[in-house]
Parts: C-alpha cells; sequence; structure tokens
C-alpha cells in the first residue's frame, strides 16, 4: 500500500512539475506558424523520452485502472490529459479540430482512422469509409493531424494508459462527432 502511494505521488509529482514544465516550454518555442506536422515532429522526442524514462518507472506497480483519476493541467496553447482506459472502452467517431500527441504507457489503445470520401459541401454530413488502423502500445508516440484526424478509440485488450498532449484548451475547443451509417455530424465539446 505504501508503495502504491509512493509511486502515485512519484507520478504526479513528474507531471506536475517536471515534465509539465517541459513540454510547455517545448510547445512555447516552437514558432507557432510553423504546420502542425512540423510542431509534432518537433515535440514527439520530448514526450517519448518523457514516457519511457520516468513515467513507465513511475507508475510501475500502480494499479492506474482502477484507482487512477485522470491528471489533466489547461493553458491556452497546451492540455495534457492522463488518460486511463478500461477493456471494452470506446468512443463514437470523431475529430479534435487541432494536433494531438498520444503517448502509450501500458495497453493498448487502438485508434481506428476514417478517411472522408465528400467534399464537405453539404453541412453537417461527412460520407466516411475506414482508412486504417494504429495500435498505440507502451511506448509508442502516435500524432493525430487535422485534417485527417477523423478516428475512434478503443480498448481491445487489457486496461490501458496513454498520455494525450494536446495543441490548444481542449475543454474550449468545438469539435465533432460522426455517424458513419447516417453521415451526420454533429458539434461536441469536452
Ligand atoms: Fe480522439
Amino acid at each position: 500500500m505504501e508503495k502504491k502511494n509512493a509511486n502515485a505521488a512519484h507520478f504526479r509529482f513528474v507531471l506536475s512539475h517536471w515534465g509539465v514544465l517541459l513540454l510547455h516550454s517545448s510547445v512555447r518555442s516552437v514558432p507557432k506558424l510553423l504546420p502542425a506536422s512540423e510542431t509534432v515532429d518537433k515535440l514527439r522526442p520530448l514526450l517519448s523520452r518523457l514516457v519511457a524514462d520516468s513515467m513507465s518507472r513511475a507508475i510501475s506497480g500502480r494499479d492506474l485502472g482502477r484507482d487512477a483519476e485522470p491528471i489533466v493541467y489547461s493553458a491556452p496553447d497546451l492540455y495534457i490529459e492522463f488518460v486511463p482506459w478500461k477493456h471494452g472502452d470506446s468512443t463514437p467517431i470523431h475529430n479534435h479540430n487541432m494536433w494531438v500527441l498520444i503517448a502509450g504507457i501500458t495497453g493498448n489503445e487502438r485508434n481506428v482512422n476514417y478517411r472522408r470520401l465528400d467534399d464537405g459541401s453539404a453541412p453537417w454530413h461527412a460520407r466516411l469509409e475506414e482508412n486504417n488502423i494504429v495500435d498505440i502500445l507502451s511506448g509508442v508516440c502516435a500524432s493525430i493531424l487535422p485534417p485527417n484526424d477523423i478516428h475512434a478509440v478503443a480498448i481491445p485488450n487489457s486496461r490501458t494508459t496513454a498520455l494525450n498532449i494536446y495543441g490548444t484548451n481542449l475543454s474550449k475547443e468545438w469539435r465533432y462527432q460522426f455517424n458513419i451509417e447516417t453521415g451526420e455530424v454533429t458539434p461536441s465539446r469536452k
């Protein structure tokens, strides 16, 4: 029990102090006018190191899927979210309208990506087909970039934890959800 608490405390320290500071200073060091793809390319090595060197060690031995609280840091140009998933969890098909980096810590966060087939001219309507599947395993750092950012998440196996980094304040951004059967597009917000 004491070890669990110590690990949890260490994890929170890592994320809430130097981890966030490092990520935030890195985000601010990237020129604002760079394309999103170059921004995530610059941030990906730092996030990979952060997860591999510190977070995995910090959380080892802790039952994250059951008792972890989501840890969130938000600023106008950065949103960090620690996401514990359970086996069988899933999301609707959605997008983010911003760059996202996802670092797998444990388990497998399966992202099913969709391609848009229509030209976007019909309001609140989209025709989609499945494009590919990306399995974000422990140690993998994946990115999601608009306009090819329509996806759904599924957790096919064991309990899974991931660290998500967003290029703006996710809690204040409007996004979209997609119904692949009817073609309906609806606005959504966290
Ligand atoms: Fe997503």
